[in-house]
């Protein structure tokens, strides 16, 4: 016969226990247990199980729906590009960009532009005065009622203030600057950084507030970047460009909610950040081409853009050196080898210098043969025709690969008036362009 099953519980502290004691060993309380009948039993198994029932369980796809994304504009359509159509409510997205660059200003700019339409923002700053960035807001005019200025370094200020008031959009300029006092390391240390950033996401998604957080980025990387974070966050975009020229590309690493191959392209003026109008001409020279230089057309995103290569080559006292900005120097290398071998130039004693104008970053491997052929240009010091361009990916076995957007590239050539073009296979679409096939390395001599 199996044995009935009994339980005590103490009246003191409600401790249970299947045997009768006469001190309850949790509170120390005498006679306090007293025996629960089968139905208090049976009641308290039925809400332990019911209660477990109350954790998440999985659920198939199939019947899950999908989160609403309501995106709005940002007043900046190439910032609305980038993050993939607008602004999402509850994301975290972080700018970084080197010193300079002009993070603060697009930021503020873009807080002038929501708060214009009565949106409620939070301009968080760490590094400059409120005085400070009043006179930025003066030139970028972003003075309006519905933008907000703190100056405040501490996180759970920050916190309080955004808790405590309903913003529809929140800048922090910048992450490093943060200050959380329940960690002990120094502001800017990785362990901060997170920490606030951790603080910061819980913020953006349980009130369902954007937040943009500005990011340094250091050369040696021994400061916490803004690295140790792109996992956390959202979206992870990146300023570019050369301080020396107006022209800044904003490009996307990372995005939850939107494709990263687009960039977005501003121009520095003393009104601020502004969209690029047009990007015609503002990466070469127009007119005429020094021995060293060399056109193609590149696609960032979903547009095409011409740029100019630019090549020295000279003749090395010691070690050869290789260096190249904008460009990656491994493919470098290995192009100079190509062109050694397929072309009997003896490279090796001479020092090589790549530099893509504008302040571009290339990832695109359609430049390979305009990197050759103004290396070749600066090797024999001879200038290649202002109206021609060299697009073509160059395989290791010298072979001149085909590029994709090839049909799109043509047209904006052709758009922007120059006649000739040096391409790896038959455009299938028809085009003035006069196209010249270069399928191999050695051709390219051909057509300088
Ligand atoms: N009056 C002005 N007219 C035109 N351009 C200006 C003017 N004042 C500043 N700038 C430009 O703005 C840039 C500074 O921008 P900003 O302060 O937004 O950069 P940042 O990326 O936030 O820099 P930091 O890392 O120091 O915070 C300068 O490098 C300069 O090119
Ligand atoms: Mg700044």
């Amino acid at each position: 016969m199996a044995k009935k099953k009994t339980l005590f519980e103490c009246q003191s502290c409600g401790f249970q226990s299947p045997r009768w004691m006469g001190k309850c060993t949790s509170c120390n309380e005498w006679e306090s247990m007293i025996e629960l009948s089968t139905e208090q039993i049976r009641y308290l198994k039925e809400t332990s199980r019911s209660s477990t029932h109350s954790t998440p369980k999985a659920k198939p796809i199939t019947q899950i729906k999908e989160d609403d994304i309501i995106r709005f504009a940002s007043g900046s359509k190439e910032l609305d590009l980038v993050l993939g159509g607008g602004i999402v409510p509850g994301s975290l997205t972080l700018i970084g960009g080197s010193p300079g660059v002009g993070k603060s200003t697009l930021l503020l700019k873009i807080a002038g532009n929501l708060a214009k339409k009565e949106k409620k923002i939070l301009y968080v700053s760490g590094e400059e005065s409120s005085g400070q960035i009043k006179l930025r807001a003066n030139r970028l005019d972003a003075n309006h009622n519905s933008l907000y200025l703190l100056s405040e370094i501490n996180l759970s200020s920050v916190l309080s203030e955004i808790n405590n008031q309903n913003y529809e959009l929140i800048v922090i300029d910048s992450i490093q600057t943060l200050y959380s006092e329940e960690t002990p390391s120094a502001p800017g240390s990785v362990t901060q950084v997170r920490t606030i950033t951790f603080d910061l996401m819980r913020i953006a998604k349980s009130l369902h507030i954007p937040i943009f957080i500005i990011g340094h980025i250091t050369k040696d990387g021994s400061i916490a970047g803004p690295r140790v974070l792109e996992h956390m966050v959202d979206t992870v975009l990146y300023f570019e460009g050369d301080t020396n020229s107006d022209l800044r590309l904003l490009r996307g690493f990372k995005n939850r909610f939107g494709a990263t191959n687009e960039v977005g392209i501003f121009e520095m003026n003393k009104e601020g950040l502004n969209d690029a109008k047009s990007m015609a001409g503002k990466f070469f020279n127009k007119e005429k081409l020094q021995s060293g230089s060399a056109l193609t057309v590149i696609m960032e995103g979903s547009r095409p853009i011409i740029i100019e290569v630019q090549a020295l080559v000279s003749e090395s006292y010691g070690h050869a050196k290789r260096s190249s900005t904008g460009f990656d120097n491994n493919r470098l290398g290995m192009l100079l080898a190509l062109l050694e071998k397929k072309l009997d130039l003896p490279l090796g004693t001479y020092d090589v210098f790549i530099n893509i104008s504008g302040g571009i970053k290339i990832n695109d491997p359609s430049a390979d043969l305009a990197v050759i052929a103004a290396i070749l240009s600066s090797y024999k010091n001879r200038e290649l025709s202002a109206k021609t361009l060299f697009l073509g990916e160059v395989s290791l076995t010298g072979e001149i690969r085909e590029i994709s957007s090839l049909a799109q590239r043509l047209k904006e050539i052709q758009t922007q008036g120059f006649t000739k073009a040096v391409i790896p296979n038959k455009p299938i679409e028809k085009t003035t362009v006069k196209c010249f096939i270069a399928d191999e390395v050695s051709k390219v001599v051909e057509w300088m």
